[in-house]
């Protein structure tokens, strides 16, 4: 099966990061996947932004976990960008959700933030995939492995992910342990027969961040479920230079 196209923060080569404009823009380039992260705000809504504070991506500043999401809503997260983007907002998890639900792209949704808040952002989380019946689309991913344990405790449907910086010592053991469908890590090191073990178990491995034409081909070959990229086009066009 071809290796999955996954737009890193969508289109975040030419827009800017975990706004709507980089998300239809991976639309537009038939990307498989969109990944995005997200963070939960002081009056525990789901926003998705990559950094715990407002400081790089928007006009404002501030942890978000101590910031109302609606003064969230009234801050550029384009103009740090480019000027043409201006009026970019930061979204709500629920729009892109809202939007994503018509379309056929897989959705990544890596859960960021302070341990703190996980309990609260997991459940969250959890309503929002309930109530738009997305779990068939959706794959959650973390850095933070105990926020994964409570959604699988919370739930063995939606499928997850465990975001790491590498290979395990035993990744599938690892992931049969605690009942994780995939790993999520970055892509140096990990092998063609990593990949087939994973896929003799009915794992699945899917690497970032690939910006890298001859990387990105490389990695089809060795048949990895997807790549995430920051340039889907270029992404696109490695893969169909793949021998895979
Ligand atoms: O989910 C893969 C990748 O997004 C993890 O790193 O820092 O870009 O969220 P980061
Ligand atoms: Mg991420």
């Amino acid at each position: 099966m071809n290796t999955k196209i996954y737009a890193h923060r969508g289109f975040s080569a030419k827009y800017p990061e975990n706004t709507m404009i980089a998300f239809r823009k991976a639309q537009e380039a038939h990307v498989d996947g969109i990944e995005l992260d997200i963070q939960l705000t002081q009056d525990e809504k789901l926003i998705v932004m990559h950094d715990e504070t407002l400081d790089r991506t928007t006009n404002g500043n501030g942890l978000i976990r101590h910031t109302n999401s609606s003064l969230i809503r009234q801050l550029s997260a384009g103009a740090w960008f480019d000027q043409d983007f201006v009026s970019e907002q930061v979204p709500f998890l629920e729009e892109v959700l809202d939007w994503i639900k018509d379309t056929d792209i897989e959705l990544n949704i890596e859960i960021k933030g302070d341990p703190r808040d996980r309990e609260k952002a997991v459940s969250q989380l959890l309503a929002l995939l309930n109530s738009f019946d997305l779990k068939d689309q959706v794959v959650v991913s973390s850095f933070d492995h105990m926020a994964l344990k409570l959604l699988r405790e919370a739930d063995l449907n939606v499928e997850i992910a465990a975001l790491t910086l590498g290979m395990l010592a035993d990744t599938s053991q690892y992931l049969a342990t605690h009942q994780f469908e995939g790993i999520h890590c970055h892509y140096s090191g990990v092998t063609e027969e990593d990949v087939q073990f994973l896929h003799e178990r009915k794992q699945a491995i899917r690497l970032y961040t690939v910006n890298d034409q001859d990387i990105l081909l490389s990695l089809c070959d060795i048949g990895a479920d997807a790549v995430m990229t920051d340039d889907p086009l270029l992404a696109l066009f490695a893969r169909n230079h793949s021998q895979k």
